[in-house]
């Protein structure tokens, strides 16, 4: 992706001079990223005072007087917002990316994300998954491991995709890759284990298993408890913390994503839905049941629209009710 210089707007060919001059910068995507970059790379490190920021020449974030041209982000009570006039594109960008690592600085923050067909699959049911979503939420994908310290699978991704989990599509570093194989039972052949573009760590459970035949060695397997099959969550949370790992991407499958939601580990979650009929397939979110619909989650949630598929992005620590009235919303509104 290329990281250009802001645009400038230069008005019409017949605009006078003067308002050519006088016509707002328009900052851009690329410019907006590399602060959403420079933000998470420093959020674990420092704790940010109020007022303005822009960009050193290094790409790091540093004070500037608010209102200043060389300001491009403020940090108050609200938490983080834009300076300036900054282009539809780039705005989006803030809304989905800025705030997300804005937590308090000895705070883990993890964040789900599942791309699902609108009957609720993640994959065929012998596991296809290329390309349930569209090729802008690929992106996205590529987005969030850059602005987290660690990417998190389940062993049946490995299994079934072997993917790379680097962020090749944007600029930004690759994550620590985490793979969770408590009986150890993936190949050492697998990308994360034998390509050496990023670290990777595997969370085994050490009553099924015996740490030492980890694909990656003793070093970097993490022996999480378990209880009923079921790793500890917060206890794997807890030691990727203690290895400077505190925002984390949790990308998958349907599987690793619903026991983290059922173990209240995550802070939001995402789910794309793509316009995309599976029928029977691997299902995504694997939850407990209710009773009555009166007992259901409805945690609020923002809509951003990724190319054809529409990306839910819930707060999952604002309480399990939606606040706004469904009643005070206004009728068919047209979205595409
Ligand atoms: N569309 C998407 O967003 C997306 C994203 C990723 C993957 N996929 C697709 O989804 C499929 C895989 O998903 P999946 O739900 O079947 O499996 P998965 O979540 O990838 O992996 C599940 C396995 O990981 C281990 N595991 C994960 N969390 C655990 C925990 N808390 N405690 C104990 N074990 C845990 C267990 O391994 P053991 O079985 O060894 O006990 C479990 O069976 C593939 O077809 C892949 O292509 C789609």
């Amino acid at each position: 992706m290329p990281d250009t210089l802001p645009e400038r707007h230069t008005g019409a060919g017949r605009r006078h001079a003067d308002d050519v001059a006088a016509a707002p910068m328009v900052r851009n995507e690329a410019l907006a990223w590399q602060i959403c970059l420079a933000l998470a790379r420093e959020r674990t490190q420092q704790r940010f005072e109020h007022g303005g920021y822009g960009l050193d020449r290094h790409g790091m974030l540093e004070p500037g007087r608010p209102g200043s041209s060389a300001t491009l982000v403020e940090y108050d009570a609200r938490g983080w917002h834009a300076s300036g006039v900054w282009s539809a594109g780039a705005q989006a960008l803030f809304d989905l990316y800025l705030n997300f690592s804005a937590g308090p600085l000895e705070q883990t923050q993890a964040v789900g994300h599942l791309g699902q067909s609108i009957d609720g699959h993640i994959a065929t049911h012998n596991g296809d998954a290329r390309y349930v979503s569209a090729p802008q939420d690929l992106i996205h994908l590529h987005r969030m491991r850059a602005l987290c310290d660690a990417v998190i699978v389940g062993a049946s991704t490995v299994a079934a995709d072997d993917p790379r989990l680097t962020t090749r599509l944007v600029s930004g570093d690759h994550p620590v890759r985490v793979i969770i194989d408590p009986g150890l039972r993936l190949a050492p052949t697998h990308r994360v284990f034998s390509d050496g573009e990023a670290p990777t760590l595997v969370v085994c459970d050490p009553q099924r298993t015996d740490p030492g035949r980890s694909p990656v060695g003793r070093e970097q397997t993490l022996c999480v408890p378990s209880s009923n099959g079921r790793l500890d969550l917060p206890a794997l949370m807890a030691q990727l913390r203690e290895r400077g790992l505190a925002l984390l991407f949790v990308e998958g499958g349907g599987s690793t994503v619903s026991r983290f939601v059922e173990a209240g580990c995550l802070d939001r979650l995402q789910i794309a839905v793509a316009p995309l009929i599976i029928g029977e397939g691997r299902r995504g979110l694997r939850l407990p049941g209710s009773e009555l619909i009166s007992d259901c989650a409805r945690p609020p949630y923002r809509l951003f629209k990724l190319g054809n598929d529409v990306l839910w992005d819930f707060d999952l620590r604002a309480g399990h009710r939606q606040s706004a009235n469904d009643a005070d919303q206004p009728g068919p509104v047209r979205l595409a």
